[in-house]
């Protein structure tokens, strides 16, 4: 290989960008309408967020919708989306980039968030509280009227591209003081609230995505009701719309009603007897 220098290197490097950029543009368009059922205004105040840019914080419980929902805006809005799933040991470096050693030398490889910015994508950080503090502030620059990231490794600042957004997901409640988000995170969020739909629609979402009849999505929306009642009463959490879904799927696959609420909805979200017993008689009071 030839080396080059000067303005052919700028451009052949440049080249070599546009084309990286190009495939991942094409690796991360969300190519056909993911199926979402809007709830309340939720379309619409994503819609007006993004048009002016502002980063979007989904709040709600686990199985409510917010991952589907974000995927369907991307969709909508012509936009590529890069999710990360946020966890513990993520470090700014797996967020922004590092130098690694190949058979050319040390070559830079961009991190998820530093193409996103780069492609104008929607980069949606899930179950951010997971990730540290430390980590986390790396999205400050990009979440104010600054919108740049600074790839201090390569002594570079990257403006954001136009079109370029930042969506994170919090589940509230489930937070403790250690994990939570830095107050100066969350004010630079707006904040979409979800929550389980109201039963007539979820059951309308259960029956689509589980492929099931009407009737048994609304009993698996009763039984998902006197679940959630039981919220604070030994649960933590009821029983999300996934687990329906979960239900419904082995329903479909002939599993009888009872047998596949257990292993849908029961055994995965206790491990209390009593509670066992309870949610086990609501199922036999719904069937
Ligand atoms: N409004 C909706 N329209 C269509 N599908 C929905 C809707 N709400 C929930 N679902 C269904 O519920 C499933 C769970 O939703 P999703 O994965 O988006 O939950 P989540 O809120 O991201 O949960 P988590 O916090 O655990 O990541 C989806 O796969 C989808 O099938
Ligand atoms: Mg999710």
């Amino acid at each position: 290989m030839t080396s080059m220098s000067g303005a052919g290197a700028i451009a052949a490097q440049t080249d070599h960008l546009a084309d990286h950029l190009a495939d991942h543009l094409a690796e991360f368009r969300i190519a056909s309408e993911p199926y979402y059922r809007p709830v309340g205004q939720e379309v619409e105040l994503f819609d007006a967020a993004y048009q002016a840019r502002m980063p979007i914080m989904l709040k709600g419980p686990t199985g409510c919708g917010k991952t589907r929902f974000v995927e369907h805006m991307a969709w909508r809005l012509g936009r590529p989306l890069i999710t990360v799933s946020c966890h513990e040991d993520m470090t700014a470096s797996d967020l922004v980039g590092r130098y690694l050693l190949d058979a050319e030398g040390t070559v830079w490889h961009d991190g998820p968030l530093t193409l996103a910015v780069r492609l104008g994508a929607i980069c949606y950080l899930d179950e951010i509280v997971e990730a540290r503090q430390d980590t986390t502030v790396v999205i400050h620059s990009l979440t104010d009227d600054r919108r740049i990231l600074p790839l201090e490794k390569k002594n570079e600042v990257l403006p954001a591209h136009p079109d370029f957004q930042v969506v994170i997901s919090y589940n509230p409640g489930y937070q403790s003081v250690l994990k939570d988000l830095k107050e100066s995170t969350k004010q630079r969020f707006g904040a979409i609230a979800f929550s389980y739909p109201e039963p007539a629609i979820e059951a309308e979402i259960v029956a689509r995505e589980a492929g099931i009849e009407r009737g048994t999505a609304d009993m698996l929306v009763r039984i998902a009701q006197r679940s959630r009642n039981l919220k604070g009463h030994g649960l933590d959490e009821g029983a999300s719309t996934r687990m329906l879904i979960n239900a419904g799927l082995l329903i479909a696959k002939g599993i009888a009603p009872a047998q596949a609420c257990q292993v849908a909805m029961v055994l995965p979200i206790t491990d209390d007897p009593e509670l066992r017993d309870a949610l086990t008689a609501a199922i036999a009071a719904c069937l």
